[in-house]
């Protein structure tokens, strides 16, 4: 099975469904966010699973009170999404209101610069909320293995972790699973490409050597 995620961001329906139907082989997963949600529609989901029968993350980053948490949540499962990413720092019963609807992963720590000055400070009590929740998975910087590293060892073993920040942000595919990763995020460097399906296959390639390795 594979560990790599595809983050299709990109505006257009049929640019989205080619992508996906091109590289399909290679993924675990497609994540969503909003650039495609707005450009296209909530309908893109159930297009996109049947183009591909692979699972739909939906990124909505879901921070808000625990009953419009609920509404969102509701809404994108009834779309046909699989797992939603949620944030932890608007607290325990928020984060709760989601998993009650459905499949949930959780930030922990975010992959951009910024991410230092809010976020990563509170990425303890954020492990510490995953570990009493037992949501699906958590996100983690593939941009800072050492964090991913840490992140998994104060993790419950049961909990996945997934990792964006592969390719366009600098992070290494194989370093952030060697550091404890499930699963690898990766947007640009494969929707960006000439040719997709060979960024894809090549990444894939990469992480099939290197694990055998
Ligand atoms: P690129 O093009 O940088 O796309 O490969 C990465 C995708 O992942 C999202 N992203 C994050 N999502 N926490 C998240 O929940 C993060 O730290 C994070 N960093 C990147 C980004 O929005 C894009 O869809």
């Amino acid at each position: 099975m594979s560990r790599i995620i595809l983050a299709l961001d990109v505006y257009e329906k049929e640019k989205a469904l080619k992508i996906a139907r091109e590289t399909r082989d290679y993924l675990w997963a497609i994540k969503i966010n909003w650039p495609l949600i707005l450009g296209s529609g909530l309908g893109i989901v159930k297009e996109l699973k049947k183009e591909t029968k692979l699972p739909i993350i939906g990124d909505f980053k879901v921070a808000d009170i625990p009953n419009t948490n609920r509404l969102i949540a509701k809404k994108a499962f009834e779309a046909g999404v699989d797992y939603i990413i949620v944030h932890g720092f608007v607290g325990r019963d928020s984060v709760e209101a989601v998993m009650e609807e459905g499949k949930t992963i959780i930030v922990v720590e975010m992959s951009h610069e910024g991410a230092k000055q809010f976020i990563q400070p509170i990425t303890d009590e954020l492990i510490e909320l995953a570990n009493e929740l037992n949501p699906f998975g958590v996100i983690a910087p593939a941009t800072r293995p050492e964090r991913v590293r840490y992140i998994r060892k104060k993790l419950d073993r049961s909990i996945k972790i997934l990792t964006p920040g592969v390719g366009a942000q600098g992070g290494k595919a194989l370093e952030a699973l060697k550091a404890g990763a499930d699963y690898i995020i990766i947007g640009r460097s494969i929707y960006k490409s000439d040719n997709p399906r060979e960024s894809a296959k090549i990444i894939w390639e990469e992480i099939e050597n290197g694990v055998k390795s």
